[in-house]
């Protein structure tokens, strides 16, 4: 991957964990509509504009962005899961696709590095 590309990827990463303290916030404190919406605009399918996906994706090895791939439909589930939440104020569910989103995180950092 280009250098220029590496800042921009690291840029990326350092929102994805700010976006899971945020999310883990507003599901301890009962916001359900809030976690929704942070995972989906952030790490689910909706942030892969925002994030150049397209751009970064030919740079990957085919593997490591299956992960990726993972990991933007594991925050979208999360999404339905916390809207879920919302409804039947019972956040297991998203707790339990909060830890999913999570290990595609660890899963790529456990294969890949940048250089
Ligand atoms: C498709 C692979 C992939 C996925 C999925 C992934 N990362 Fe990363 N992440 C990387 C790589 C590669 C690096 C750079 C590691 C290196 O080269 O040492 C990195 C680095 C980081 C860094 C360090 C940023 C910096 O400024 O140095 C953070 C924080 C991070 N990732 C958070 C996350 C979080 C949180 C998630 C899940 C929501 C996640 N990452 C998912 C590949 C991934």
């Amino acid at each position: 991957m280009p250098a220029p590309m590496h800042e921009h990827m690291l840029a990326n990463m350092r929102d994805h964990l700010a976006a899971l303290s945020e999310i883990q916030a507003a599901l301890a404190a009962g916001r359900y509509d809030q976690a929704a919406d942070v995972a989906e605009q952030r790490i689910g399918m909706s942030s892969l504009e925002r994030h150049g996906a397209s751009h970064m994706a030919p740079y990957m090895p085919k593997a490591m962005q299956d992960i990726g791939t993972n990991m933007h439909r594991a925050a979208s589930r999360l999404a339905r899961a916390a809207q879920e939440a919302s409804v039947t104020n019972e956040p297991s569910h998203a707790l339990g696709a909060l830890a999913e989103l999570t290990q595609q995180c660890v899963a790529c950092h456990a294969s890949f590095r940048l250089k």
